[in-house]
């Protein structure tokens, strides 16, 4: 459980944590190569430690040395990714497209994740289907052959990430260009681009589409994890929230335009040069509207943490939410402590408070924990979040780096 005693204005410095969303697919690269492969700023998490876990239970040997992580072998590796940990971690799907490009064949079951309403694989599926591979689901379990990969022209329905980072990593031993139209163009797929690209097959962006030029063998190399936007634009949005004003070192503002735009137009202050970005509001803030889209639309990762600050503006916000279904569950906890909150259909509607009040309540995904989190910080008393191991998935030491920015936090059994 987390105990925290709001009220405080967060005020500091804080360090970007690399971006979980980045390491997991690099992990996932590192199964197409048998050469080693060094991924730098990688955080320590449990969404990484499955991938580890993975990684190593399909053939890799992998060591941590600091925030750096070094993966050798792999030259047989296994044809079925363990259930557990594909359960524990929807990302860890993203085997499949390696697994399939370096064996011809593989097994994995469907994955599991964050409980943020149905996550499903069909174009991951449909995608690699394009590629040449043929699939059997039985007893929750996908069984994938696929003799030969051949790149070809693959159209998205929508520009999923995860879809998108299926076919590149497939796309990279397959046979000539795969060309993926309607992609997810987020910072992390860009960042796997230029890792698979380091690896030796040429990943090109164009303007409707991505592009990798499939070789028959891929060579290792050192990689550095961009900066985790959404880790950042937590804490920026926990400065925000308690009328404080905190500075995230290491973080990149152009991943992180369309939440430091919306916090301008709540009359924030916002600074940014090459290294750090800054945010500062010592006044309540405007209510403002926000719709979740695809990058560079605002981030749905951020949406539930964006509503806990905006529960406190002055004025009606509105948040519709076009990326995922059901990503309200943390909503029902923030009423618990004061927020006007109601939900319809894909909306939130929020009437601004003055004061948030501490209640006991429970994180059931990474983001929601997020925003009951920065609920806490600013409510008049003291608050307790149980479900802390969903924090422990995506924030890298969250007590320690909340405390250093003056707030009161402590974790009990
Ligand atoms: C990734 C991120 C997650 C982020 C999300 C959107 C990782 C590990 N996770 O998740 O933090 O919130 O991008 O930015 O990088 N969909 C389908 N069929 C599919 C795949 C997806 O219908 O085969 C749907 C999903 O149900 C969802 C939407 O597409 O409604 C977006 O999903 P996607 O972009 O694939 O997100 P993830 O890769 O799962």
């Amino acid at each position: 459980m987390i105990r925290i005693e709001g009220g405080r204005p967060l005020r500091g410095t804080v360090q970007a944590a690399g971006s979980k969303n980045a390491a997991l697919p690099a992990v996932m690269a590192s199964l197409l190569t048998v050469e080693p492969m060094v991924l730098q700023n990688v955080p320590r998490l449990l969404d990484v430690d499955a991938a580890v876990a993975l990684a190593e239970a399909l053939g890799k040997e992998v060591r941590w040395q600091d925030s750096t992580i070094v993966l050798n072998g792999g030259r047989e590796l296994a044809p079925e990714a363990p259930a557990p940990l594909v359960q524990r971690m929807r990302a860890s799907f993203l085997a499949l497209g390696p697994i399939l490009a370096r064996r011809g064949e593989g097994r994995m079951p469907l994955p599991g994740g964050c409980s943020i309403g149905p996550r499903p694989v069909d174009l991951h599926l449909a995608g690699l289907r394009r590629l040449g591979a043929s699939f059997d689901v039985r007893g929750g379990t996908v069984h994938a052959s696929a003799p030969r990969l051949a790149g070809t022209t693959v159209y998205l329905d929508y520009p999923s990430v995860g879809a998108t980072e299926q076919l590149l990593l497939a796309g990279a031993l397959a046979d000539g260009v795969t060309a993926i139209v309607n992609p997810a163009r987020e910072p992390e797929v860009v960042d796997l681009g230029r890792l698979l690209t380091a690896m030796g097959a040429p990943v090109t962006w164009r303007e409707d589409r991505v592009e990798i030029r499939g070789q028959s063998a891929l060579n290792g190399t050192t990689h550095r994890v961009i900066p985790d936007r959404v880790e950042a634009g937590t804490y920026l949005l926990a400065g925000a929230i308690t009328r404080g004003a905190v500075t995230v070192v290491g973080a990149r503002h152009e991943h992180l335009d369309a939440l430091l735009s919306k916090l301008v137009e709540t009359g924030a202050e916002v600074r940014v040069n090459e290294d750090a970005v800054t945010v500062a509001l010592g006044v309540r803030p405007q209510a403002v509207n926000i719709q979740t889209l695809p990058y560079p639309g605002f981030p749905t990762d951020l949406q539930p943490p964006m509503i806990s600050f905006l529960s406190t503006a002055s004025g009606r916000s509105t948040a519709r939410e076009t990326v995922f279904a059901s990503r309200f569950n943390y909503v029902g906890a923030l009423a618990r402590m004061g927020a006007q909150v109601q939900v319809t259909a894909d909306t939130v509607l929020t009437d601004g408070v003055e004061t948030l009040h501490g209640a006991e309540v429970e994180a059931t995904d990474i983001r929601a924990g997020a925003a009951l989190v920065l609920a806490a910080l600013a409510a008049a008393e003291a608050t307790e979040i149980r479900g802390e191991m969903h924090l422990a998935r995506g924030y890298a030491g969250l007590p320690e780096k909340l405390r250093s920015l003056g707030a009161e936090v402590c974790v009990t059994d």
